[in-house]
């Protein structure tokens, strides 16, 4: 089956998940002999990839698929290839709206992809798999990574958390974990490719290893890969504050290679919105969480998701999410306005927030925010951190990396040549509300 100029085109939306799922589709193809090529006209195969979590993502994403359509004209040999999160929420609906398609591949073929595409090489007859109880976990293939020293590492596919508003759950359905051999087996071989950086991802990092009936399994995961020869840096995402332990905190305080850096979406700062999202925890709970981790890693960065304009968020509501905001003090938050996404609880409840109010208070929010962002940068300043350098910027004027608890560090290119994936140490001299600058002090 091998051809050397066959050639894949894949085009990724959504969240680090997709993105390593996308890794590995191109490590199917590559197994098969296909070659990469980032012009979808020309290639023989494309996979878009996508993301159903808001409704704007997916408008961008049908507009993309449209395009597409022009593409299978010129050349009918093309093979179509719809996966992700879109394509097993809308099915055999997607691919009657857009008869281009070839394969639909729901969330849970990933693994299955290579057969697949074989399969329909084969016969030629346009295919929609969608079922959700294959309910595959361990890794099998291999990967071929965008990065040549940050490793995305699945350790657990879907989510059993049904918070009201999300869509999440109906399309990756439940939560399966990988076993501990299986991705630790995955780590030691990135590491031999030169892999340094390793982010471990799931929709709900802490609830690890609950289907194999041990509640700490997370904190033990974080303490085997810390120990992994090799390992320079471990970042996880994303964590639920009802599940977050304090076992959990306390391995990040005591391993030397886990970042400090907690990502811990609040969503809202209401109590009584946050029951309406079926999230289990109030905002004091959450105050209270910030505050253990804190006390155990006191230099620790910590990051948000946050909702606007959830159904019925009142202005007194949407206070207690400026309060929270102003009291935590993150470094950086993602801010989204509240999406109705249908088939969820929340798209069915009343009193839906209009457009231009849910614009007004993402604009509030937006701006207390980089104020906090601003502050927590101007305390780097004076210090010297440790930085991995990520690569030169566009313009080759500047390197860019990151410190361990991700922000973004900018120092001049100079005479020194540096390695992506080096660690240097950075003084920094200024601070803006997306990055800190300095300069390389060895
Ligand atoms: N509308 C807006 N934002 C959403 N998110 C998830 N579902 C929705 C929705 N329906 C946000 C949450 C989550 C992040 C990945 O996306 O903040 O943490
Ligand atoms: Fe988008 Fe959520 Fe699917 Fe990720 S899991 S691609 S954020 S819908």
């Amino acid at each position: 089956m091998s051809d050397k100029n066959k050639t894949y085109c894949l085009i990724n939306y959504g969240c680090q998940m997709n993105e390593s799922d996308t890794e590995h589709y191109a490590g199917q193809l590559q197994e098969l002999g296909y070659a990469p090529n980032p012009d979808f006209h020309t290639a023989d195969i494309i996979i878009v990839n996508t993301c159903c979590v808001r409704e704007s993502a997916e408008k961008k994403i049908a507009g993309k698929i449209g395009e597409l359509k022009a593409v299978k004209r010129a050349n009918p040999d093309v093979v179509i290839c719809v996966a992700g999160c879109m394509a097993q929420k809308d099915g055999e609906k997607l691919r009657k709206k857009h008869p281009q398609v070839d394969l639909l591949l729901g969330t849970a073929y990933v693994n299955d992809f290579k057969r697949l595409l074989l399969e329909f090489l084969a016969e030629r007859k346009a295919a929609v798999y969608t079922d959700l109880t294959i309910h595959q976990s361990e890794f099998e293939g291999h990967m071929v990574r965008q990065s040549s020293f940050a490793a995305w590492i699945p350790i657990m596919y879907g989510c059993n958390n049904f918070c009201t508003y999300c869509i999440v759950p109906y399309v990756r359905g439940r939560e399966r974990s990988r076993s501990i051999d299986n991705i630790v087996a995955e780590i030691e071989a990135a590491v031999k490719d030169g892999y340094k950086e390793f982010t471990l991802l799931g929709q709900n990092v802490n609830s690890y290893g609950k289907d194999f009936g041990d509640k700490d399994a997370f904190a033990k995961l974080l303490r085997r890969v810390d120990i992994i020869p090799g390992v320079e840096r471990i970042h996880y995402m994303t964590s639920h504050p009802r599940d977050m332990s304090e076992e959990v905190i306390k391995a990040v305080a005591e391993c030397e290679h886990i970042c400090e850096n907690f990502h811990m979406p609040f969503q809202a700062g209401s109590s009584e919105i946050l029951r309406r999202m079926n999230r289990g925890y109030t905002k004091e709970k959450y105050l209270e969480l910030v505050k253990l981790v804190r006390k155990y890693v006191p230099d620790a960065t910590i990051t948000t998701d946050i909702i606007v304009g959830f159904p019925g968020e009142t202005e007194e509501n949407f206070e207690e999410t400026l309060d929270v905001v102003r009291q935590v003090g993150f470094t950086s938050a993602y801010t989204f306005i509240y999406s109705k996404r249908s088939g969820t609880p929340a798209a069915k409840m009343e009193n839906q927030v209009p457009l231009a109010v849910k614009k007004e208070r993402l604009n509030r929010l937006m701006a207390l925010q980089n104020e906090n962002s601003l502050k927590c940068h101007e305390k780097l300043v004076g210090q010297t951190v440790e930085v991995l350098a990520e690569g030169p910027s566009k313009q080759k004027t500047v390197w860019n990396g990151r410190t361990r608890t991700g922000v973004l560090v900018l120092w001049p290119i100079e005479d020194k040549q540096y390695e992506v994936g080096q660690k240097v140490n950075v003084q920094i001299e200024a601070a803006q509300t997306w990055l800190v600058k300095g300069k390389a002090v060895d």
